[in-house]
């Protein structure tokens, strides 16, 4: 026994030496609890010198922006991984691979787009995971397909709005979901597919309209489910199909009708908010055994006759029901429970016709035409969905339910759209059309879909549009026109959308923008144009859309910046022009766009030249500039472009002489990973432009620059270390 224990006592010893050893020197280094932490020290990249032993390593507030493939495989034994705030973009597939230890990932407050299916592999032991706060739109089913045992899943505080069938797929010991704080409006009715052990879901603060019935009922196991704050007004019959559901909260919906019978398949359900909503009345509730506590305060609840039935119930079931009286004005502030029942009367007629306006809502009974759908479609009445993809259709259904409000056609063989295509559709706010092999679009197509917001004409074969084809849907705010065959804008085609607020073109074959081909969409923020053949803007073509933030002009044929055309684009942030057949930016081209201008993109374009004043008036105000893939050998002044958070410039053959030394020295200010290497004098030719230290010999290097650079050289060593672990761990032990 002895032995063995000073053996572990000494590999302990080992142990400690190493992690003092090998700390970072930026880092904080415990080597009693194996932990790491390196916070807001603007890291770029994960530091390659952590010691091997570390369990816990805290990263918050860095600026990493990308996990590369394979990022920890030199810190296999690590159990908690804190990456907060660290401006991620980017998790490559395989970049979490060799953490088979790792219990507790966070990831909140990044910028995270998308999760692939691979960025999550070899996380076997994940338990908890957070994403919250991100930027994540989409994910595709099988992205957290390997973590079978996370039993918590943040993402709250991203921008979903649609969850696919099957989304969770592999979360087999999940426990508690989080997506508070989404834009999620669709669920599909597989969504929640596959997770038995869900015992929590959190979807309040979404943009449900209507229970996702049918996708909740999938929830066998879940006993707590929080779905307030989405603008929901009615629960129907049998809303919620949840059998062990225990706690329900729908709190500040605009609830203005609850189903007697709409907890029925709930009958395990024990408390109930519904705080902060429409309701004048509620009946009682049908089969509750089990109902302790119902919440209604904030509620404009009428204390008269009609809410006795639900007094009576509550108290011959025991249930603590909390509700203030709104009405009437004797009892306005009174809890109904204090009140005796025989004085709640409904003979006032004031009362009466103070409230009868409103109460008519009150009564109204969601559409009851849910059962009609065209044969070959399914529509379902709890989300107001039709659905025809991909059934080989040649004309557009007829007979849909009039409160559809969103109609999938896409894959099938319409190649034409006649006039007056979807009657009676009033309530409609989305309609897919894309892979449909439509060419023509006859006028008033669209004419009844007054709601129209989203309209999805991508990949079909439309080469012109007519310009009545758009009228009558006043409301339409997406467009997609993506994938078709347009060789030119027809005059005037947009005149009758007053709200659009993005367009997509791109990857048509348009030639050029003309004076008028953008006339009657001035609300528009959004243009894309990627993908054409763009050789000519003309100077008054963008006139018509001044409000626009976002302009993509990449992969088209433009010899020049088209500067006179962005006059008067005082919005403008976004300007893509990437893989044009630019070759020299002139003084002042971004002029106009100065003042609001944040991203752009210049790579890819064969540059060959920059002149002095080519980025003249941009500065502060800019965050990412591309410059990427280029031919020019230098560069202007960046000097005054202070607020950068990316800026890319690889692959641009530099010149790695004197010339260069004002840009060396912006680069070492900056702080950034640019990618920057040289490619001429021969001998440099690869080398990090941050790193060589040709400029030393330059005039202007300043000599307190040298004498530092050469004593850290030097230095590079023990001394160095010592030093810094003393004053590491004095810092250490002050926290
Ligand atoms: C990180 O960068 C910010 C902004 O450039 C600066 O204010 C801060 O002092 C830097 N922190 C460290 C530890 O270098
Ligand atoms: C889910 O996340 C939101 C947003 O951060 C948070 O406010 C909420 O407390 C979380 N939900 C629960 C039930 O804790
Ligand atoms: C009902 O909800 C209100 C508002 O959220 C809260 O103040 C009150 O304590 C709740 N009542 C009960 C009995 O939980
Ligand atoms: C359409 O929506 C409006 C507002 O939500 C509603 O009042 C109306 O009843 C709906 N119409 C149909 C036909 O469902
Ligand atoms: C720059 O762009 C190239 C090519 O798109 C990319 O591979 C590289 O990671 C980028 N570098 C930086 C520093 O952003």
């Amino acid at each position: 026994m002895w032995p063995s224990c000073s053996f572990l006592l000494m590999s302990a010893l080992l142990i400690k030496r190493l992690v003092a050893e090998r700390c970072p020197r930026i880092c904080l280094c415990d080597s009693i609890k194996y932990q790491v932490m390196c916070l807001n020290r603007n890291i770029t990249e994960i530091p390659n010198n952590i010691p091997q032993v570390t369990q816990r390593l805290d990263l918050r507030g860095n600026d990493i922006k990308i996990i590369p493939a394979g990022a920890f495989f030199p810190i296999p034994y690590l159990t908690h991984l804190n990456l907060q705030k660290c401006k991620i973009e980017s998790i490559e597939e395989g970049a979490f691979r060799g953490l088979g230890r790792l219990l507790y990932l966070n990831l909140a407050s990044n910028n995270i787009a998308f999760i692939y299916q691979e960025s999550l592999d070899g996380l076997s032991s994940l338990q908890q995971l957070i994403l919250e706060n991100n930027r994540i739109e989409e994910i595709k089913p099988g992205a957290f397909g390997q973590l079978g045992f996370l039993s918590f899943l943040n993402l709250a505080r991203n921008a979903l709005v649609y969850l696919p069938d099957m989304v969770f797929q592999g979360l087999q010991s999940i426990k508690w979901i989080n997506l508070s704080h989404n834009s999620l409006h669709v669920l599909a009715s597989e969504a929640f597919g596959g997770l038995p052990t869900l015992r929590r879901l959190s979807l309040d603060h979404n943009e449900l309209q209507f229970l996702p019935t049918e996708a909740l009922s999938k929830l066998s196991g879940t006993n707590r489910l929080d779905i307030g704050h989405n603008p929901i007004t009615y629960i129907v019959e049998e809303g919620i199909e949840m059998a062990s559901l225990k706690q329900l909260f729908l709190d500040n919906m605009f609830l203005q009708d609850v189903s007697h019978r709409a907890f029925v398949r709930s009958p395990l359900l024990h408390t109930l908010d519904l705080t902060n909503n429409q309701l004048f009345v509620l009946q009682p509730l049908t089969d509750m055994a089990h109902l302790k506590k119902i919440n209604l305060t904030g509620n404009p609840v009428l204390c008269t006759c009609r809410m006795r039935p639900f007094k009576e119930w509550a108290a011959k079931g025991r249930i603590h029901a909390d509700v203030i009286c709104a009405a009437p004005a004797a009892f306005k502030g009174e809890q109904l429970e204090s009140l005796r029942t025989s004085a709640m009367k409904c003979s006032s007629h004031v009362i009466q016709e103070e409230l009868l306006p409103s109460l008519a809502t009150v009564t109204r009974k969601p559409e009851e035409d849910a059962v009609l759908c065209p044969k070959g479609c399914t529509c379902s009445p709890d989300y107001q969905h039709g659905n025809c993809d991909n059934r080989n259709l040649q004309h557009i259904p007829k007979g849909f339910p009039s409160n559809t409000q969103l109609l999938d056609l896409r894959y099938n063989q319409f190649h034409s759209i006649p006039k007056g295509s979807f009657p009676g559709l009033k309530n409609l706010t989305s309609l897919h059309l894309q892979n449909c092999k439509i060419v023509i679009l006859q006028p008033g197509a669209f004419q009844d879909l007054k709601n129209l917001v989203y309209l999805y004409l991508s990949n079909n074969d439309i080469s012109s549009i007519d310009a009545d084809v758009f009228k009558g849907i006043p409301q339409l705010a997406y467009l997609y026109l993506d994938h078709n065959r347009f060789n030119q804008m027809t005059k005037g085609a947009f005149t009758f959308l007053p709200n659009l607020f993005s367009l997509h073109l791109q990857y048509n074959s348009i030639s050029q923008l003309s004076d008028d081909d953008l006339v009657g969409i001035g609300n528009t923020r959004w243009l894309y144009l990627s993908g054409n053949r763009i050789v000519h803007v003309s100077p008054k073509a963008l006139s018509h859309v001044k409000l626009l933030e976002k302009l993509h002009l990449d992969e088209n044929s433009l010899q020049e910046v088209p500067t006179k055309s962005l006059r008067g684009l005082l919005m403008l942030s976004e300007l893509k022009l990437s893989k044009n057949p630019i070759k020299y930016i002139g003084d002042g081209a971004f002029l106009p766009v100065a003042r609001s201008l944040q991203h752009l993109y210049l790579d890819n374009m064969g540059l060959e030249q920059i002149s002095t004043g080519a980025f003249s008036g941009l500065g502060p105000k800019i965050k990412s500039l591309y410059l990427e893939k280029n031919k020019i050998h230098n560069l202007p002044d960046l000097s005054s472009f202070t607020a950068l958070d990316v800026i890319n410039l690889s692959n641009i053959p530099f010149h790695c002489d004197c010339q260069l030394l004002p840009l060396r020295k912006w680069l070492d200010k900056l702080n950034l990973r640019v990618g920057a290497t040289c490619s001429s004098p021969a001998e440099m030719r690869g080398k990090k432009l941050k790193l060589i230290s040709t400029f030393q010999r330059c005039p202007g290097w300043s000599t307190k620059k040298v004498k530092r650079l050469s004593s850290t050289k030097a230095k590079v060593g023990r001394d160095d270390n010592k030093r810094s672990r003393k004053k590491k761990t004095g810092e250490a032990r002050k926290h």
